[in-house]
């Protein structure tokens, strides 16, 4: 009989991860269980950092970026001796389960820790998109919509000097966010991890828009490319235009949350106290063609994520 439960977040913040914890303590309370929130992700699990939550505690949050429950990278939960002090901080508590809001690390830790007898479940909260099993994870419309609101602001500067400005966006490993920043801010060319692009042929293409009458350009580079301060060294003295690096950086895992990100986090966030309230644990919920549905923990982190090249191949057709 489920009667206690547990919200944390962990990794990286992102918006819309408070709308998450607002609808997991709600939902929780509605169905008669205490919840209590975790704080600083599996430190806060270790070390006992855990407070009973109430409706009124989680008010006015759904608007707010970052996570007031706070966040952290906590390496001792990636031992077994980490996992084992957690189950007994959640045993004295009396959680009879936990909502782990992050990314892939932190569901292989929610694994570990409903291997070990605690069920979990955990909700895809990361700017980045790059969990394989959910279409969609909180925060990434929010830094979408951030990345391209400040691309629009460097347009104007590189239009009125006539200038290429290459702006460097987040996404780890992943295209994504670059991709859509790409598409949505007419970037002559975006680069991605996953697909190989050559400097020269970006280069000509500037060269022959210059030549047609295009005077200033964006270049949209993901991090997980190469470094964006040499690429646009390269650009320079290959073309000759008058080029700046701009890393956006941790800007874009801030400010308020979009509507997306605030009405798939509560969704998320109701899907996994129904679940945990059966007392079902070692899940993943996630969005797939548009519902929210869940997975088992260890198919969800062997499943494989495709990347977008359809769109990747239009971002850079229609750019001239
Ligand atoms: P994300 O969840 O965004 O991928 P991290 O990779 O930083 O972010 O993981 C967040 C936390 O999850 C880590 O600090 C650690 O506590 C836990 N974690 C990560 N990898 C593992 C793992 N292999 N086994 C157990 N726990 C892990
Ligand atoms: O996973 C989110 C993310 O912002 C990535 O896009 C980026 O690579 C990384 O986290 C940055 O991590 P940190 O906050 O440790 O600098």
């Amino acid at each position: 009989m489920v009667k206690s439960i547990g919200v944390l977040t962990s990794g990286g913040d992102a918006p819309g991860m408070n709308a998450a914890v607002r609808a997991v303590v709600r939902t929780a309370i509605a169905k008669g269980l205490k919840v209590y929130g975790i704080e600083r992700g599996y430190n806060g699990l270790i070390n006992g950092d855990i407070n009973e939550l109430n409706e009124r505690d989680v008010s006015d949050i759904i608007h707010l970026g970052g996570t007031v429950l706070y966040t952290a990278r906590c390496p001792e939960f990636r031992y077994r001796e980490g996992v084992l002090k957690a189950k007994e901080k959640c045993i004295e508590a009396g959680l009879d389960g936990i909502v782990v809001i992050g990314g892939d690390g932190s569901f292989r830790g929610a694994g570990d820790l409903s291997a070990e007898g605690i069920p979990c479940v955990g909700i895809p909260g990361t700017i980045d998109n790059d969990v394989a099993c959910t279409d969609y994870t909180i925060g990434y419309d929010t830094a979408n919509n951030t990345a391209v609101s400040m691309i629009d602001k460097l347009r104007d500067t590189s239009e009125s000097h006539d200038r290429c400005s290459v702006v460097e966006v987040m996404g780890r490993n992943a295209g994504y966010i670059a991709v859509n920043a790409g598409v949505a801010s007419g970037a002559i060319y975006t680069l991605v991890p996953e697909v190989p692009y050559s400097l020269d042929e970006i280069c000509e293409k500037m060269l022959k828009a210059r030549e047609l009458g295009k005077m200033h350009f964006v270049v949209v580079v993901s991090e997980g490319c190469e470094d964006s301060i040499s690429i646009a060294k390269t650009i320079q003295e290959k073309t000759g235009i008058d080029t700046r690096a701009t890393i956006f950086g941790h800007v874009q895992r801030g400010g308020s949350p979009t509507v997306m990100d605030r009405v798939v986090a509560t969704k998320m966030g109701v899907h996994a106290v129904e679940m945990l309230a059966k007392g079902i644990g070692n899940r993943v919920v996630a969005m797939k063609d548009n519902k929210i549905v869940d997975y088992d923990i260890q198919e969800a982190l062997a499943m494989k994520k495709q990347f977008d090249t359809e769109l990747y191949e239009i971002a850079n057709r229609l750019s001239f």
